[in-house]
């Protein structure tokens, strides 16, 4: 099986793993979960962390044909719609579960019946099992959904790229109580990865360094099975259902769940200017 060149790239400020996925026989790319820098207080963003993506694409020459979503995320503004202005070749791309986020969150937002709930935001949207080419990689989409439902992991060569379904073993895996969310639905698609080659490569979208360790983003899905604090060791569904749901209990909601979702629903495009030019993000009071 071909392995692709994966280089990482941390954002501190959410905890994000951004990746730049290289076919080593040709200088063809993909970006996979790329982030906007946005400060709450000031609703200021800033392209510095796209930049740091676009730099490396343009120090090793290559030819990035896919920007891949891995899910609507709840924690940051996607850069997809920037960087896809930057590389005209490349095509933005998430499961087509995006739909069914979208129509969840329209009336949320009351974004009123002019904003398409059909995804065409995206330049494509991957069913299961879809496949796609990076130079000489093959790339399959593996729907994932339980933490969001538009969820799709990425098996691309060797390497799997699982959104937030599993995190690295020690910090388990992401919470289900965002609209759209289910366990039980996440249990089942994780035990979708764990059919897979036990080396397989699997790179995480988070880490948060639990217990004070660095930071790290690769792991196995031998590892995984073998150590994941809420799906290892062979853990039954009713007992991940149980632990999960008390811990999202426990959870406070992301401080950029509100500016993030509104904005990736969009592709990471944000809310068109008003008549005075400017943009807005929504604040719902009180809905979710
Ligand atoms: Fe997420």
């Amino acid at each position: 099986m071909s392995s692709p060149q994966v280089t990482p790239f941390h954002h501190a400020g959410s905890g994000t793993w951004s990746y730049i996925v290289r076919d080593p026989a040709s200088n063809a790319a993909a970006i996979v979960d790329p982030v906007l820098d946005f400060d709450m207080a000031s609703a200021h963003t800033s392209t510095a962390s796209a930049l740091g993506l676009l730099d490396h694409v343009q120090a090793h020459g290559l030819d990035v044909q896919w920007i891949l979503e891995t899910h609507a995320h709840a924690d940051h503004l996607s850069a997809g719609d920037w960087l896809r202005g930057q590389l005209p070749r490349a095509r933005l791309a998430i499961g087509d579960g995006i739909r069914t986020v979208q129509k969840t969150f329209r009336p949320i937002f009351n974004l009123g019946a002019h904003f398409p709930v059909d995804g065409s935001q995206f330049d494509r949207l991957f069913a299961a099992d879809d496949r796609f080419a990076i130079g000489a990689l093959e790339g399959r989409t593996i729907p994932v959904p339980g933490h969001t439902s538009d969820s799709s992991a990425y098996l691309i060569g060797d390497a799997l790229f699982t959104g937030d379904s599993l995190f690295m073993p020690d910090g388990g895996t992401a919470r289900c109580d965002f609209p759209g969310g289910d366990a039980a639905t996440l249990y089942r698609s994780i035990q979708r990865l764990f059919e897979l080659p036990d080396a397989t490569r699997v790179f995480v979208c988070h880490d948060y360094g639990p217990g004070g360790r660095a930071v790290a983003c690769e792991t196995t899905i031998g590892a995984q099975k073998r150590d994941n604090i809420h799906v290892g060791h062979g853990i039954d569904a009713a007992t991940f259902v149980a632990l999960r749901e008390a811990r999202d209990a426990t959870l406070p909601m992301p401080a950029l769940l509100l500016p993030s979702v509104q904005t990736n629903i969009r592709a990471g495009a944000l809310p068109d200017p008003e008549s005075n030019g400017v943009r807005y993000l929504k604040l719902p009071i009180g809905t979710l």
